[in-house]
């Protein structure tokens, strides 16, 4: 184990992108901020490095995770992109969208990375600090999210900082993120599917597509068998405080994730009320969600209480998220 590392904590500037490329081409662990959540980078080609990320994120198995690259160029030395990647990549990059690929015959990013499967996962982020980095360092970099396994993404250095301090080398803090939930992962197939609801609303890449995206059967989502995307699993986003979904009343010591401003009975004797947009608004929700999640999360409640949240746009994402914490570990 890790523990121990000094973790260094740099503010994102010039200094911390040239000291974050040095890192990773000395085989650290570096956390950056991206515009969805901050990412635990390390490079791609190393397979000691991915080691001890893993070691890091106290991964229970080797999930495969992200390339992130600076552009398409880069992207297609790793990858066959068909046309609806093509299309979405276009479209989309730099931006929350992962694309789930065929790796190609001389990809260099390491086995151990993609788990042992044929496809890689691939993005382009769109945050400066992030673009920075992969422009200074110059290959490619994985990066799952900066946190522990089996706690919510982290939305700003300091989550980092308490999940990860002492088991990486380096955080660049560029403060909140602006999206707050991961990236859509979509993988093009034949059949192109969404893997996982994210940044981008799943109606945004329809319209591009011209066509529905299919979701992976249901069992896909249950620890039989290898997932399509293993991060489907149900305990990927759980906070130890028990969840409860869809709240229309605040129960005796619960704590309330609220949405909007409808008022609910029982709110004023709640542990602790954050409201994830008090104007109702999806992407400000999306934004705050982890944040609150991990703060009520310390509040010593017997459980958190959530509204509803609407369920189009990036309210997909959202409830997808919502339905992983209630589900617990
Ligand atoms: O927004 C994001 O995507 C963030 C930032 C840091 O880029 N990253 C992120 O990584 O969320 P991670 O490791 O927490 O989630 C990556 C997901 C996992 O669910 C993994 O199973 C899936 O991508 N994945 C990776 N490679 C895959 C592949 N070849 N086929 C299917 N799913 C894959
Ligand atoms: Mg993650």
């Amino acid at each position: 184990m890790n523990v121990g590392l000094k973790t260094q904590i740099l503010p994102a500037n010039e200094a911390a992108v040239t000291a974050a490329a040095r890192c990773l081409t000395e085989g650290g662990l570096v956390a950056f901020p991206t515009e969805t959540v901050y990412g635990l980078g390390t490079d791609a080609a190393n397979a000691r490095a991915i080691a001890r990320l893993y070691e890091a994120k106290g991964r229970p198995s080797f999930n495969p995770l992200i390339a992130h690259v600076g552009d398409i160029g880069a992207g297609m030395r790793i990858a066959s992109f068909n046309a609806t990647a093509q299309k979405l990549a276009e479209a989309f990059w730099p931006g929350p969208l992962t694309l789930v690929l065929p790796k190609t015959s001389d990809c260099a990013v390491a086995d151990l990375a993609t788990a042992g499967l044929d496809t890689i996962a691939i993005r382009v982020p769109a945050h400066s600090i992030a673009r920075a980095i992969l422009r200074a360092f110059g290959g490619p970099v994985v990066a799952p999210s900066a946190n522990l396994s089996g706690h919510v993404s982290p939305t700003s250095a300091a989550h980092v900082h308490s999940d990860l301090a002492g088991r990486i080398d380096l955080i660049v803090d560029g403060g909140a993120v602006a999206v707050g939930v991961e990236s859509t992962i979509v993988g093009c197939f034949d059949t192109p599917m969404l893997l996982r609801p994210g940044g981008v609303p799943r109606g945004e890449i329809e319209r591009v597509l011209g066509r529905e995206l299919a979701r992976p059967a249901e069992d896909a989502d249950t620890d039989a068998g290898q997932p399509l995307a293993p991060g489907m699993l149900a305990s990927h986003y759980a906070p130890r405080t028990p969840v409860r979904l869809d709240a229309g009343s605040v129960e005796a010591n619960e704590a309330l994730l609220a949405f909007g401003t409808a008022s609910v009975p029982g709110a004023e004797a709640a542990t602790a009320v954050m409201d994830l947009s008090p104007r109702g608004d999806l992407s400000e929700a999306a934004a705050n969600l982890f944040g609150y999640l991990r703060a009520l999360d310390t509040k010593g409640a017997r459980a958190i209480a959530v509204m509803p949240v609407p369920h189009h746009g990036l309210g997909e994402a959202i409830n997808d998220r919502l339905r992983r914490a209630a589900m617990g570990r």
